[in-house]
Parts: structure tokens; sequence; C-alpha cells
């Protein structure tokens, strides 16, 4: 939209976006299941099949590579068939992974299980984020992308919750397979959405892209003016791989994207997802406590999104990200030295536990949902899916080492400090914060371009 359009009251926002993006979102929904889900059925995995930690790092992360490779088929694809129909075969094969996931009858089979859902998920993490901020009246762009967020932490949370319910008879079949019903009916809403008008003009289909925008916007003044905005930059074309190589800016926004998915994996919030009950086991906690203390991580993993979700439209990017980094410095610093000294009272467990819900509510409210928010927004449209590709690839592979590499540390250097490793890692994100990443606050996507491609430093193309 361009900047001179005065944007129309929130309260006009017309319901069918307000519908549209909630059911992309709930894209993250599945999202939120897959990562989840591993969790509470780990320690019966391992018993069943006998299996190492090694072998479980393997089993957790199968999910990532196959959602890394998603991802990077995913480019492709969403120019190729769209968003909306990535976000369809996404969900297809969700419901087939989940259902193969539950079936497994080897370690082996689990770990492909495992690929073919995060190929699944790979698509839907890319076509997801790409879809919202396609459809989403800008003054409530950051909201919305939250929405998704918002969605990843009810799905990681319900799964958190059915984990729970069948760790009480060990069956992880349960526990794995049944997200396959979620995964249907998202396949049933997403049969729904319109295709992104950008994407149609894309695609030269002029006719319909008007039809959604009139749908979405309900405005004819506006929705003339974003259409002609939307082509006014179609006429340079999709280019993302030759832009890299030849665009120095391009390749700086690109550069940004991937540095953000990268700081916000390595501030350890999937060691806690995938490894919460074994966290809980280290402090001291039998099992029925363990579920339901990861259960508890789901919740407030869940409750903090409301805090990004009403500060990021108003008080920005940046500086919840200072306190979000700071305050999971602390929460994960506290949580090592407790571990160092070693847990030995009630008390002390309790007082663990709190910090590490602190640095939950750190993630939360900051990296969880803004990261995703900054990669949609810096990136110029005709290289957008490339610059969003490389960023959720970059999301999934920095996934995948964490979810790879926790127990072998917990092993190998120990717990306490594998949290402090962690922590110190918060703090570095915080500088590099303050240093690179630009504030996008109610500045439109375009205004973003003409500032990264006229060479403005990256942290002030949101000026
Ligand atoms: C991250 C996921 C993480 C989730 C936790 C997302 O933004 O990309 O890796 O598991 O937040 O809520």
């Amino acid at each position: 939209m361009n900047s001179n359009v005065i944007a129309p009251p929130v309260t006009h926002i017309k319901a069918t976006a307000v519908f549209t993006c909630v059911l992309a979102a709930l894209a993250g929904l599945m999202f939120g299941l897959d990562i989840g889900v591993i969790s509470g059925a780990q320690q019966f995995i391992q018993r069943d099949f006998g299996i190492s930690d090694r072998a479980l790092e393997w089993i957790v992360s199968a999910m990532m590579f196959g959602a890394a490779v998603g991802a990077l088929g995913a480019g492709w694809l969403s120019v190729h068939l769209g968003r909306k129909r990535s976000l369809i075969l996404g969900a297809v094969l969700f419901v087939i992974g989940s259902l193969l996931c539950g079936l497994a009858w080897s370690p082996a089979t689990l770990i492909a299980a495992r690929v073919v859902l995060g190929l699944a998920i790979g698509l839907a993490t890319f076509a997801a984020p790409l879809y919202l901020a396609e459809v989403a009246p800008e003054h409530i762009r950051g909201a919305m992308i939250s929405t998704y967020q918002l969605m990843i932490t009810i799905g990681i949370l319900v799964a958190f919750l059915s984990d729970t319910a069948f760790s009480y008879t060990g069956s992880w079949r349960w526990m794995l397979g049944v997200i396959a019903i979620p995964g249907f009916l998202f396949l049933l809403g997403v049969l729904l959405l319109p295709d992104s008008p950008r994407w149609l003009m894309m695609r030269g289909r002029r006719e319909e892209a008007i039809g959604v925008l009139n749908r979405l916007r309900g405005d004819a003044a506006i929705v003339e003016r974003e259409a002609a905005d939307i082509e006014e930059q179609l006429k340079t074309p999709q280019r993302g791989w030759h832009l890299f190589l030849e665009n120095r800016n391009f390749r700086r926004s690109v550069g940004l994207g991937v540095l953000l998915q990268l700081m916000q994996q390595f501030t350890g919030m999937n060691v806690v997802m995938y490894y919460a009950p074994r966290i809980f086991q280290t402090m001291g906690y039998d099992t029925a406590a363990q579920m339901w203390f990861t259960a508890l991580v789901g919740l407030t993993n869940v409750l903090a999104t409301f805090i990004a979700i009403a500060l990021i439209d108003r008080v920005g990017r940046k500086p919840i990200l200072y306190a979000g980094f700071a305050v999971m410095a602390i929460g994960l610093g506290v949580v090592g030295t407790m571990m160092h000294g070693g847990i030995a009272t009630h008390a002390a467990q309790i007082f663990t536990v709190a910090m590490l819900l602190v640095f939950i509510v750190g993630f939360a409210m900051s990296a969880g949902p803004l990261v995703w928010t900054l990669c949609s927004e810096i990136q110029p449209l005709k290289g957008r899916d490339f610059g969003i590709g490389c960023s959720t690839i970059t999301n999934w592979v920095c996934n995948m080492i964490v979810g790879f590499t926790f127990l072998s540390l917990l092993n190998g250097i120990g717990n306490a400090a594998t949290f402090w490793l962690y922590a110190a890692l918060n703090v570095v994100f915080l500088v590099l914060t303050v240093w690179l990443v630009p504030e996008t606050k109610g500045v439109t996507l375009e205004q973003i371009e003409r500032n990264l491609m006229q060479g403005k430093r990256l942290r002030e193309i949101g000026r």
C-alpha cells in the first residue's frame, strides 16, 4: 500500500481480512503441534525401542531436517503453485506424516515418518507468513503475524497436554498419530482461503486479484491504490537468485533474515520445547510432574505471546527484542547456576522451574513472534520469496542443530554449562539487535524496500 494512503481505523478492518489471517495462521497450529508433540513421547519411544540418547536426537531432529528441505522446495512451489496451494499440499503431507509416525515399527521408520512431517511443516512455515504479509492491511500487519506465532504456541500447548494425557498409558503412538486430526481440519479450512492478491498479480491475474482485494479491504479507493502499487512493483518480476547475485542491498536483507532466524533458534527455546520433560527430570521430578510442568511451559508460552501481540505495533519491534533477550539471558543463566549448585530442596526445585518459565516468557514476548514478523517485512517484493525462503530454511537448520546437540551437550559439558552457553548467546543477540535490526513499526513494506535499495544502513531501513 502506498504510504500516502490513509489507513482506515482498525475497527473498520473487514471481517474477511481477519478471517483470512486467522485461518492462514492455523498453519501455525500445525507447526506448534509438530514441535510440541515429540517431547512427551520421547521417554516412551526410548523405552519401547531400547535406543540411546544419540538415536533419540536423530528421531527428534529428523523432523527439522525434513522441514529445512520442505522450506527449500517451498520457494519454488509458492511461486508456481501459489501460496494457497502450497498450504494445501503442506496440510496433506502433515496428515500423512503424522499417521506414519503413529504407525512406525522401528526407529528407522519413525525417522522417515518424521522427515515427511517435517516436509509438511517446512512448506507451511514458508507459505503462511508470506501469505499473511501479503493479505494483512499494513497497520495491523504486526499483530496479524503475531497471531501466527500465537497459533504456534497454542499448537505446542495442545501437543503437550495431549502428550500428558497419553503419558499415563505410555501410548506414544497415539501422541504422535492424533495430530492428524487437527491437520485434517486445517486442510478443510485452507481450502476456503482466497489466493494472495499479490501472487495473483504476479501471475497476471489482475481481475481475480482485484476481486480478492475487494473482499479483503472493502473500499474501492484503497483497493485501486493498493493494486496500482503492487503492479508498479511487479514491473520488475520476482527474480530472487539473480537479484541476490547482482544486488548488494538485497544480499544485506537476506543476510539479516538469516541472522534473525539464527538468533531466534539459538536462544535455546527449542531445547525446552523438545526436551522439557528431560530437563525437569534433571531437576529431580518424576514422570507425572515432568509432564505437567511441561504443560505449564506450554501455557506460559501461549500467555506471554499476548504481550507481544499487544505491544508489537505500539512499542515497536526493537525495544521488545531488547527486553526479550535480556530476560532470556537472565532466566537461563540462573537455571544454569541452580543446576551447578545442585537442586537439593523443594524450594530450589520450584525456583528453578520458575526461572525456566521466565526464560519462556522472554522468548514468547519477543523473538518468537518478532523474528517471523521482521523476516516477512524486510525483503523487497521481487526477492521476497527467495529472502523468506532463506530465512525459513535457516530457522529449520538451526532448529535441527539445537535439537541434535542438546542431549549430547548435557552428557558432554554438563547441565549447568549447557544452560550458561545459551544464556551467553542471548547476550550476544542483544548486542546484535542494537547494531543491526531495524525498527519497522508502522512503515509500509514499500518504504522499507526503498530504504534498503537506497543503501541505508540495515538498522535504519525502517525510518
Ligand atoms: C519458533 C519455533 C519455536 C516456537 C516456540 C517459533 O517462533 O520458530 O522454533 O518452537 O516459536 O513457541
